[in-house]
């Protein structure tokens, strides 16, 4: 047996989470035709003993799509795949949310019938795209239109009423890693100077919407946002980020968000101010901290109070039943990056649980 803290329940009004061991979304590349599939729904259940699952990134729309063999969640089709992994894990006593997903200016042409993807600014972008064909250099965006940006906010709210009908138990609004609500939000790639560009409170309108879109749908407590200050992954700047971020979180606590999904790595290097208990202070809903965790470190963020539940990412993949490994102090299995974002069962939902 095991006293961590981790492995505690979690209640709140809504929800009982069976443990604080959460499940980070990830992007695994194997739905070729954009739908959840029998594999889809193996991966998930296996990971059910997670507190919360919280899914890879869906697209809320086509023009969303910006990465290979990525699934949706703004189809009939889509709502019917995702409506087995749902109830997969639920059967296995397991919560999951949805992460909508819109890849903005970090996503390709090539998705997109040749025509340029979409972002704030049209500003120059140094990255590389994941396209059907491999990486490629991804291009200089083009800047959304008022009517774009206001049909987008209802992309969002439709997708979070798909995932609903797929027995979602809730939504994550994908606002880190520089996809579209962190390029609305950081000053470096968001030039705009109409309500939506310029000051904080305007940068940060795109993110509150599709946050009230999913609010309207599941309520605030069933809903989480994802931010990450501290990645600057995809060409990310801000020449404020700390108090960016934390209008952004006071934002949301106003809202009373139900989670707040904390990106920032476990280990910064020297010098750099750590943003996630300032975040903490501010937030009064469920604190979730990633990037780096480990089964010592995660146990310290939780018994030290910087966070209520740990996501873990990589260690998922190949630990399919990471609670019980931890309860056991179990050697955990090494997971394997070629097969993070590409291939079949290989690597994905063959990793096998402790005998
Ligand atoms: C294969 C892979 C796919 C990922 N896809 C997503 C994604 O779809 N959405 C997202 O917010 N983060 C994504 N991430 C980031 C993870 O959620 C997580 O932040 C990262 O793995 C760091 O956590 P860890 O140190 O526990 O692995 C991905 C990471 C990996 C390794």
């Amino acid at each position: 047996m095991s006293d961590l803290k981790l492995l505690t329940p979690l209640k709140t009004d809504t929800f009982e989470f069976r443990n604080r061991v959460f499940m980070a979304p990830m992007t695994r590349g194997r739905s070729p035709d954009r739908l959840a599939n029998d594999l889809t729904v193996r991966y998930y259940a296996q990971r059910a003993t997670a507190g919360l699952i919280i899914s890879e990134g869906t697209q809320i729309s086509e023009q969303a799509i910006g990465w290979m063999n990525t699934p949706g969640i703004h189809t009939a089709e889509q709502i019917d795949g995702w409506r087995k992994v749902t109830r997969a894990v639920h059967d296995a006593g397991g919560l999951i949310f949805a992460q909508l997903w819109h890849t903005g200016r970090a996503s390709h042409p090539d998705f997109h019938g040749g025509g340029l993807p979409v972002a704030p600014s049209a500003v120059p972008f140094n990255s590389q795209a994941f396209t059907p064909e491999g990486p490629k250099p991804a291009v200089t965006p083009r800047a959304m239109t008022l009517e774009e940006i206001h049909s987008t906010i209802l992309d969002y709210e439709a997708a979070a009423r798909a995932a609903k009908a797929a027995g979602f138990d809730g939504v994550e609004v994908h606002g880190a890693n520089g996809y579209l609500p962190a390029q609305f939000l950081e000053d470096g790639p968001n030039k705009r100077t109409d309500a939506y560009g310029g000051p904080i409170e305007n940068r940060a309108r795109f993110l509150l919407e599709a946050t009230d879109a999913a609010i309207r749908v599941f309520g605030p407590s069933r809903v989480s946002v994802r931010l990450s200050p501290r990645i600057p992954y995809n060409d990310m700047g801000d020449s404020n980020l700390e108090g960016t971020y934390m209008f952004a979180v006071e934002a949301l606590e106003a809202k009373k968000v139900g989670l707040l999904h904390f990106m920032e790595p476990a280990q910064l290097p020297d010098g750099l101010k750590r943003l996630a208990p300032e975040a903490r202070k501010r937030f009064s809903g469920l604190f979730i901290v990633n990037v780096g965790y480990d089964r010592e470190s995660g146990e310290r963020a939780v018994m030290t109070d910087l966070a209520d539940a740990v996501t873990f990412g990589t260690l998922f993949i190949s630990n399919p039943d990471l609670p019980e490994r931890f309860r056991r102090s179990a050697a955990l299995a090494p997971s394997e990056p070629s097969s993070y974002y590409v291939g079949d069962e290989q690597g994905y939902t063959d990793y096998p649980p402790l005998g």
